[in-house]
């Protein structure tokens, strides 16, 4: 099977897209479809052999469960056996967008959607391609990031193509996606509510809408969300992560670490060494909305230009910079 890539950059192309990924939808198919975090390889979550492709395609493993996306309010209670206050006020701030919330499973979604466990994540997302899908079909989409498991989430539908083209039928293209991580995701299936996964929505963003403060789920999260493990959302090469004060210090610090400065590829944004000695300088937004949405497109770069190492200057530790600190973090650890 060879994927059809197609356009949406014209209204009568946009139309045309939505039809045909509804139609292979319905049809049980998995396509793969733009949102603002990442793009999303997509199936009917109310057909457990729908859902079951999804596993195959990017070999995933069954213990993970898959994010479900609405895109109203009524389709998203109906996914939930319980919805509780904070859900609500949430989901009021931040959708339709990238935060994706955990609660108790409605009994009409597949346990293979959930992993076999209780709860469900809902997501509404905000790109208008997806919204519209959601709208067409009527019924939730269940949607992991379109890569195969293990690799960097793809930003773009070259990414995917790239990943995946060969196992699917469709691929939508809906230009690069604005936020360019994956979606925060907050626990409120009991007690408390917690971060799960952090995103471009940070924990005191959510407290301050929450009106009271969100936990982080360091501990707790680990164990109940599998996509938390510790190597996640990594690029081929080893990446490392690295301050400096100028050229030669980083040079010491990356032969002490016995990284050959030809074959390593820097990812600076703040202090640029100078590009000689380098396999190469890239240069990444100080800003971290603009630097989220820029990371991923800078990894898959580095794949294909056969970087052996990466080094990326250490972020700011700020509020606004934690969910991609944390994906730095995976993408450095064993
Ligand atoms: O931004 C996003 O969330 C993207 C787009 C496509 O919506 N999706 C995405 O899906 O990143 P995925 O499958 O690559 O990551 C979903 C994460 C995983 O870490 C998974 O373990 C966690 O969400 N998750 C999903 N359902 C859960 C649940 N019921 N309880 C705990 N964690 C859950
Ligand atoms: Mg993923």
């Amino acid at each position: 099977m060879s994927a059809e890539i197609i356009s949406t950059d014209t209204p009568e192309r946009f139309k045309q897209a939505v039809r045909r990924a509804a139609d292979l939808l319905r049809a049980g198919e998995v396509v793969a479809l733009p949102t603002e975090t990442v793009y999303g390889l997509a199936a009917n979550a109310l057909s457990p052999e729908a859902v079951a492709k999804i596993f195959q395609i990017k070999g995933r493993p069954a213990h993970n469960p898959i994010i479900v996306h609405v895109a109203s309010w009524e389709l998203a209670r109906k996914c939930a056996a319980a919805w509780p206050d904070s859900a609500t006020r949430l989901g009021r701030a931040f959708w339709p967008g990238p935060l994706t919330l955990v609660l108790p499973r409605a009994a009409i979604i597949p346990e293979n959607v959930t992993a076999g466990g209780g709860t469900v994540g809902i997501r509404w997302p905000s790109h208008p391609f997806m919204q519209a899908v959601i709208r067409e079909c009527g019924f939730p989409l269940a949607a992991p990031s379109a890569n195969r498991s293990n690799e960097i989430s793809p930003t773009n539908a070259d990414h995917v193509k790239l990943s995946l083209a060969g196992r699917l039928p469709l691929i939508v293209d809906g230009g690069q996606s604005a936020v360019g991580i994956e979606s925060t995701v907050v626990d409120l299936s009991e007690g408390a509510a917690s971060v799960l996964r952090p995103g471009m929505i940070h924990t005191e963003s959510l407290s301050a809408a929450l009106g009271e403060r969100v936990g982080e789920g360091a501990g707790a999260g680990e164990l109940r969300s599998p996509g938390l493990l510790a190597k996640h959302y990594s690029p081929k090469a080893k990446l490392k992560v690295l301050s400096w004060g100028n050229n030669e210090d980083l040079l010491d610090q990356v032969k002490s670490k016995g990284m050959d400065p030809n074959e390593t590829v820097v990812i600076a944004h703040t202090c640029l060494p100078a590009p000689e000695l380098w396999l190469s300088v890239n240069v990444i937004p100080h800003d971290a909305e603009a630097y989220a949405r820029a990371l991923y497109a800078e990894w898959h770069r580095c794949d294909e230009d056969g970087a052996r190492w990466i080094v990326m200057e250490a972020v700011p530790d700020l509020a606004e910079w934690r969910g991609i600190a944390d994906r730095l973090r995976r993408a450095a650890a064993d």
